[in-house]
């Protein structure tokens, strides 16, 4: 199912200006220089999911599909918090299987039910004893799976990218709406330390307007290939655009109110060729070409004129990074690669001291990341901020409480993978955000973590 599910929700859009034909996976069409991509209407009854609140859930019984290397950790994870039960893992190994019921064993929890193969979320999703079903397949899984969870009655988690084209996006955004259930994509760097804090600092102004944010998915993985599962590497080499855009974005959108007063409006992408990609995709593959460039770089404009940038090089011999600067009329946050801030009045120049800049962030922490710190870096998962983002969606599941990333974050979040190839295969036009929220993006005011 999966290996065709790209190709097959591919359509041709005829671009008239300059007489190119861009596959892309809805209908598209240039309007004053900028290419738009029809958006479907809401259907009747349908409402918008919007801070949406359900019923509270008393002990979360969750489900896992797909117990790779991700999946797995998730369990890991899951089995130190309290309110949840995990009932049932769904796999197309069974040795992932064996490995995740030895994992409920060893803490002493109930064996899990067992779903072996590509279709046997189905009747995994059938079942009426599941509140959370958590996703953790390749990336041509998640859609196919989530939309059946939801129409079943569950919530979803799904992991990064939610999503690989615009067609895709609105799935999700159309089940969840239609299904009044949360679909939350898994974007855990919106909860690590630094990001939290910094985020907290630009909502008390310290930064004053913050008007240019920039973020990143840079991470030498080429000569890793080898080792790798092939869904991840095949994509690489067949698909043009940052294949990888959300872990940058997700924490310098929260810090732009994007769909929360702000949205982003159009995008621009460039890229280099393909060096390091060709030549592991060669190595480890026997092709001779790979389509993704080596650095993709995409600019997005908002409606309220803001700018965000983002890249992405999986190819280079370089330290690991997810940028993430928030640069603002009267402050500087940086994460990588050397932590720091800047804030006017304290230092106009450099960044301010070690300690000061420690100082604030411990400050400026929320008080529900200090209070669950210590055991999510006991427990781990990316330093910690794994089981920050696996506590929040629980907590707010047994409080009734919207999600901190809905299904709008999920879709636009991941639409940048698409749109920046389109942007590319046309000579780097701008690209048309679609409104996944359908107008209403400027109803919720500001980002906000529901207590
Ligand atoms: N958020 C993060 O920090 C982070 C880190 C790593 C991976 N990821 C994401 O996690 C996901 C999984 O990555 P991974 O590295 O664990 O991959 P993986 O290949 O190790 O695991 C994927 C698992 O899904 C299973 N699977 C595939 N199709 C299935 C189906 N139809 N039904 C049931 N199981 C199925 C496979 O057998 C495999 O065990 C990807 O979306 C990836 O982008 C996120």
């Amino acid at each position: 199912m999966k290996k065709v599910l790209f190709a097959a929700i591919v359509c041709s859009a005829v671009l008239v200006s300059c007489a190119k034909t861009v596959p892309a996976s809805v209908p598209a069409k240039i309007k004053d220089g900028i290419i738009e991509l029809e958006a479907p209407a809401r259907a009747p009854g349908q409402q918008s999911a919007l801070g949406m609140k359900c019923d509270p859930i008393e002990t979360v019984r969750i489900a896992f599909v797909g117990v790779g290397g991700r999946g797995t950790g998730a369990v890991r994870r899951y089995i130190h918090l309290d309110g949840v039960k995990i009932v049932a893992f769904c796999d197309l190994k069974q040795e992932r299987l064996d490995i995740c019921q030895n994992i409920l064993k060893k803490a002493g929890l109930p064996a899990a039910d067992n779903y072996l193969g590509e279709e046997s979320y189905k009747e995994l999703c059938n079942r009426d004893d599941i509140d959370l079903v958590y996703i953790a397949t390749d990336w041509l899984d998640h859609v196919p799976i989530s939309v059946y969870a939801l129409e079943h009655g569950h919530h979803v988690a799904v992991e990064v990218p939610a999503a690989m084209t615009i067609a895709e996006c609105w799935q999700l955004v159309d089940a969840s709406e239609k299904a009044r259930r949360h679909c939350m994509m898994l974007e855990n760097c919106c909860y690590d330390f630094f990001e939290m804090s910094a985020l907290n600092m630009a909502q008390h102004g310290l930064f004053g307007e913050v008007y240019h944010v920039e973020g990143a998915y840079i991470h030498f993985l080429a000569e890793d290939w080898d080792r790798s599962e092939t869904w991840r590497v095949d994509y690489n080499i067949d698909n043009r655009g940052d294949n990888y855009p959300t872990h940058g974005l997700g924490p310098i959108c929260q810090a732009l109110n994007i769909h929360r007063g702000d949205k982003m409006d159009y995008l621009v992408a460039m890229d280099t060729p393909s060096y390091n990609g060709k030549v592991a995709a060669k190595k480890f593959r026997n092709k001779d070409y790979c389509k993704d460039g080596d650095h993709t770089i995409s600019l997005i404009q908002t409606e309220k004129d803001k700018l965000i940038e983002v890249q992405h090089n999986v190819y280079a011999y370089r330290p690991y990074s997810r940028m993430y600067q928030l640069t603002g009329t009267e402050g500087f946050a940086n994460k990588y690669p050397q932590q720091g801030i800047s804030v006017k009045g304290i230092n106009g120049h450099n960044y301010v001291s070690e300690e000061v800049m420690d100082s604030l962030l411990t400050a400026y922490r929320p008080d529900f990341a200090k209070a669950i710190e210590e055991k999510a870096k006991t427990v781990g998962g990316h330093g910690g901020m794994d089981f920050i983002m696996d506590y929040r969606l629980i907590y707010c599941l047994h409080n009734g409480l919207p999600l901190d990333e809905d299904v709008y974050d999920a879709a636009e979040w991941s639409a940048v993978q698409e749109l920046s190839r389109i942007s590319l295969e046309n000579g780097s036009m701008p690209v048309r955000f679609p409104d996944f929220t359908r107008g209403d993006w400027n109803v919720i005011d500001g980002f906000h973590y529901a207590l």
